[in-house]
């Protein structure tokens, strides 16, 4: 008899990064019967993915509310996905990373009685504001989970530490998802002008952080006439409102809808430098040689710093335009940054994930 395993996650980059281990256990029936619950967290910017990588779902919880609340949102997964367990009685559930919808679904398995999988175990920012609230997060993961996937050998000795005793480094699975997509036309681009590439959405930036990183933004292109920023904007009514009221209008400013995993993926190769409080970008810049300024004080991703792409800035409008300008009038500089490079795995980690999940429940 083939294996349970229950997949649940709400978000885009939970469905980027679940999207090949999904389906390399799929490609194992014998072994495995996978089922897939999304609870809706996200809806445009996680269906964008489901189309993707051709998921349907056997269960939508369909939970996204405008603006919704994280209490709101992690009681609604955890009273359906206990329905969703109870009816399919599920031998693992796998959740990834540290949003509301897998720490929700890993207690909701937990108090069932069901192992719990995680993916991307171990990252640790040592601040629990900061990425809030997804230090908390990804820390209540580790305690209710059985199999930790920690992506790199730093991720894996935090686990240790804890008293963690089923780890597996494996790698990223997002460089497994990065290496399969395809390059997309992008015709919005201006040939000659050198791109800039923006994401920003944590919520400890919300307010003040957000606005000193959009008047950096206008700064930036104000002092260097051949850039155009391009900011596929995070549809998050905190991040909409203040980023389109500051930089609406702006010459050379791009602000677009969340474009999907192809076009994104574009833009960073094309682009000579980006700007990013994302996690899974930090992730996939190395790999495709770019040069990454955070937007933030603190990383759970210091693999990226050491690596060399990846570099902490903050919010401060002064220090952004400093940095960017200075990476931006220094070829030389921004090169030494820009190389390829693999902190984060090799893109085979959904291949070492089923191995490993195979030799611990299938008999
Ligand atoms: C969530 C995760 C964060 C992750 C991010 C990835 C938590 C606490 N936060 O943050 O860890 O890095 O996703 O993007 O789990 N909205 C839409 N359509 C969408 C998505 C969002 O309209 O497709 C709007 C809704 O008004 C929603 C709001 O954005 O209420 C916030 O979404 P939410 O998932 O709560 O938070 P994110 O900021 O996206
Ligand atoms: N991404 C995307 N379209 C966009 C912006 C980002 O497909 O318009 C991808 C990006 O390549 C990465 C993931 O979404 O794989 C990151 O998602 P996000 O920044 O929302 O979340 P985080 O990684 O910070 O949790």
């Amino acid at each position: 008899m083939p294996a349970r395993v229950l997949f649940v996650f709400g978000t885009r980059p939970e469905a980027i990064k679940l999207a090949p281990v999904i389906e390399e256990l799929r490609r194992d029936p014998a072994s495995f019967d996978v089922r897939v619950c999304v609870t809706g967290q996200h809806r445009e910017m996680l269906d964008q993915v489901l189309a993707l990588f051709g998921i349907t779902p056997d269960f939508d919880l369909a939970l996204m509310r405008p603006d919704q609340s994280l209490t709101d949102l992690a009681a609604g997964v955890l009273v359906e996905v206990r329905r969703v367990i109870d009816e399919l009685a599920p031998r693992v559930v796998v959740v990834q990373g540290d949003t509301t919808s897998a720490v929700a679904a890993g207690l909701a398995a937990f108090y069932a009685g069901v192992d719990v999988a995680h993916v991307e175990a171990g990252l640790r920012s040592g601040d629990l504001s900061a990425p809030w609230p997804e230090e908390a997060n990804r820390r209540l993961l580790s305690v209710v989970t059985r199999f930790h996937f920690a992506p790199t050998e730093e991720a894996r000795e935090h686990l240790l530490r804890e008293g963690a005793r089923q780890v597996f480094v494996t790698g990223n699975t997002v460089i497994d998802a990065l290496l399969r997509v395809p390059e997309v036309d992008l015709p919005f681009l201006t040939p000659g002008r050198r791109l800039v590439l923006v994401t920003g959405h944590r919520r400890e930036n919300f307010g003040a952080g957000l606005e000193s990183i959009c008047h950096a933004l206008a700064d930036l292109v104000r002092a260097h006439g051949d850039v155009e920023v391009v900011y596929p904007v995070h549809l998050n009514p905190h991040v909409r409102e203040p980023v389109h009221a500051i930089l609406g209008g702006t010459e050379r400013v791009h602000l677009i809808d969340p474009v999907d995993y192809p076009a994104f993926v574009t833009l960073m190769k094309r682009s000579t430098l980006i700007l990013s409080d994302s996690g899974g970008v930090q992730e996939e810049a190395p790999s495709l040689g770019k040069a990454v300024l955070v937007l933030r004080d603190t990383t759970e991703r210091p693999e990226a710093v050491r690596a060399g792409n990846v570099r902490l800035v903050g919010t401060s409008r002064e220090r952004i335009a400093a940095e960017a300008g200075a990476l931006l009038r220094d070829p030389a500089k921004l090169a030494e940054m820009a190389q390829v490079r693999h902190p984060f795995g090799d893109g085979r980690a959904a291949g070492r994930i089923a191995d490993a999940l195979r030799s611990a429940i299938c008999s």
